[in-house]
């Protein structure tokens, strides 16, 4: 089984999806990690984002890797965990622009599809184009949405409890700015696929949208087994 978990930043794709792999025993896949990864190799190796050939070649030679359970994933970039340093506010802005270079694109959509396709019982992705380009077969889609400022909210406290020093004032205005990039660029845009079941979190508790999806993955497996046995 494919889950596709589309959505903008701090909408709760990543929590809900280690939650549902976890219960389903699938494999979590953190894509915008991967993303994170680029941008922190082309950090390390002093080269300025701008520059879309050097982080092509930077993303072809990367290694890189995640790993452990669901709810203690790890990301790897060439042999070393880089999970802590990628979840700051610059490599998360580098992370965006860098996700605008179509070669980028290719390497690490190629990189997830056999991911998920060789995962032995199936995988919970999360990103911006999973329901529509990396899986656009995937047997469920869900996009998740919330308002910027309960995006921002959340994003804000998550950050607090990292020890990350920022206002919610300036967490806001990252968010937005990364929307804007992140809807505006040529390649796979983010963008509501036509068959996913659209969720609005801003009103609701992670328990209750939990529930919700748990809900929707069942009546699909109902339906499959119904297909099955006529
Ligand atoms: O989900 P995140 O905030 O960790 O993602 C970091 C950036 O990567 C985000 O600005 C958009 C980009 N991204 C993408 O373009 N496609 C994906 N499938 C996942 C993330």
């Amino acid at each position: 089984m494919i889950i596709a978990i589309d959505g903008p930043s701090g909408a709760g794709k990543s929590t809900l999806g280690k939650m549902l792999a976890k219960k389903l025993n699938l494999l979590y896949l953190d894509t915008g990690a991967m993303y994170r990864a680029v941008a922190l190799a082309v950090f390390q190796a002093d080269e300025t984002i701008e520059n879309e050939k050097k982080a092509a070649e930077i993303a072809k030679h990367s290694k890189i890797e995640l790993v452990g359970e669901p709810d203690s994933p790890q990301i790897k970039l060439n042999g070393q965990d880089v999970s802590d340093k990628i979840r700051t506010n610059e490599i998360g802005q580098m992370a965006s622009v860098v996700s605008s270079v179509s070669e980028v694109r290719k390497i690490l959509v190629e990189h997830q599809r056999t991911l998920g396709e060789t995962a032995p019982n199936g995988c919970v992705l999360d990103g911006r184009d999973i329901g529509t380009v990396v899986f656009p077969n995937a047997d469920l889609k869900f996009f998740l949405t919330a308002k910027p400022e309960a995006r921002a909210r959340r994003r804000y406290e998550e950050d607090a409890q990292r020890g990350q020093i920022s206002t919610y004032e300036e967490t806001l205005a990252e968010i937005n700015r990364r929307d804007e990039r992140d809807i505006s660029r040529e390649d796979s845009p983010l963008s509501i696929a036509e068959d996913a079941i659209v969720i609005d979190t801003s009103e609701l508790n992670l328990r209750e949208v939990y529930e919700q999806m748990l809900e929707e993955i069942k009546v699909k497996s109902d339906e499959g087994r119904g297909t099955r046995d006529k």
